[in-house]
């Protein structure tokens, strides 16, 4: 028989949270609930009018496409109805979106609704990231959020791909679901992901390679003097779930423009590098453990390094010797 990420989640939650009683599990059903909602319209996209810039620049400075806009709806709407989320941190609202409830909300959500807003209008992959971290007791608004990674309770995201899969970790394992649309669930199709030892593509923007830190260019040298390939589709979500099934490695090094990389901490990296752990791969900045690192600002950016085992630990080795 199928196994639906609903009855799945539960099952986690008497293992884990056995005291939760049902407010995990809740939180995330409003988070698929939301995410089918935003795989319904990009399904549309070309028939509905939801490609296209919706006309605003957000809190980083680019410009909203409409799907920005609607899956950061979709989200706000689905998890601020739920009685367990105290604080929602979006990528595109500049400050959190504190919901009152400092009694029942034990939880932080982060998330980037729409990851690779550069693909949404050519039919190529597109995401969804969201971490969960607790809210400490007494502790309110952006200094609830303030928490480094490895306190994260969950993490996940959905690559909306040729199909739409969902992918999450509750710090025992990784589990990746299916939307099979026929019953419009979510259903068990890669039970313990464990990410390849190794592999043979590296995943990196190389139009930037000019102003990339010397040890990064040496580092991608060696990879390409071994025979590796080169993938990168621009959406992290589609280049970090290739990583996770084929190995590998994925960077966003610092460049002369973004000194400190361009990916978000607390909604991109945070959260995949939780999963990339929970399977058996590293995450780190260049210097430290992305789950370690203590962040200062909600949108603050960071260089990013993910994959296999072998490849994240060449770039240490290499690194140290130079
Ligand atoms: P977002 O669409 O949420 O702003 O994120 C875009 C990010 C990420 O998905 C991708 O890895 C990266 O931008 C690509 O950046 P470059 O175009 O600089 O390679
Ligand atoms: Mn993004
Ligand atoms: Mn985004």
């Amino acid at each position: 028989m199928i196994v639906t990420v609903q009855q799945h989640i539960l099952q986690q939650q008497e293992d884990l949270f056995p005291a939760a009683r049902g407010s995990f599990s809740s939180l995330l059903s409003g988070m698929t609930l939301a995410t089918k909602m935003i795989q319904a319209k990009i399904r549309r996209a070309g028939l509905v009018d939801i490609v296209g810039s919706a006309g605003d620049i957000n809190v980083q400075g680019e410009t909203q496409q409409k799907l920005d806009v609607y899956a950061n709806q979709a989200l706000l709407h689905c998890l601020g109805t739920r009685e367990s989320v105290a604080i929602l941190v979006s990528e595109e609202n500049e400050q959190p979106v504190t919901i009152d409830r400092s009694d029942t909300g034990k939880y932080v959500v982060v998330f980037d609704p729409l990851d690779g807003s550069s693909n949404i209008d050519v039919n190529v992959s597109v995401g969804t990231i969201f971490s969960i971290l607790r809210r400490p007791d007494q502790v309110h608004g952006e200094a609830a959020v303030m928490q480094p990674g490895w306190k994260q309770v969950a993490a996940g995201y959905v690559v909306y791909g040729s199909s739409s899969i969902f992918v999450y970790t509750a710090g025992q394992g990784v589990f990746g679901f299916t939307l099979d649309p026929d019953i419009g669930a979510f259903v068990l199709s890669y039970p313990n992901l464990k990410m390849p030892e190794c592999g043979t593509y590296y995943s990196v923007n190389e139009a930037n390679a000019d102003t990339f830190p010397h040890n990064y260019r040496a580092y991608l040298q060696s990879l390409r003097s071994d025979g590796y390939s080169s993938r990168y589709i621009g959406s992290l979500v589609a280049d970090f779930h290739r990583t996770l099934l084929k190995g590998g490695v994925f960077l966003y090094p610092p460049t002369q423009k973004k000194p400190e990389g361009k990916l978000r901490l607390l909604y991109e990296a945070n959260p995949l590098a939780f999963l990339a752990e929970q399977a058996g791969g590293l995450a780190i900045d260049g210097h430290r453990r992305i789950l370690d690192i203590v962040p200062t600002a909600i949108h603050q950016r960071t260089p990013l390094i993910i994959g296999s085992r072998s490849e994240v630990t060449r770039f240490q080795q290499l690194t140290a010797q130079s």
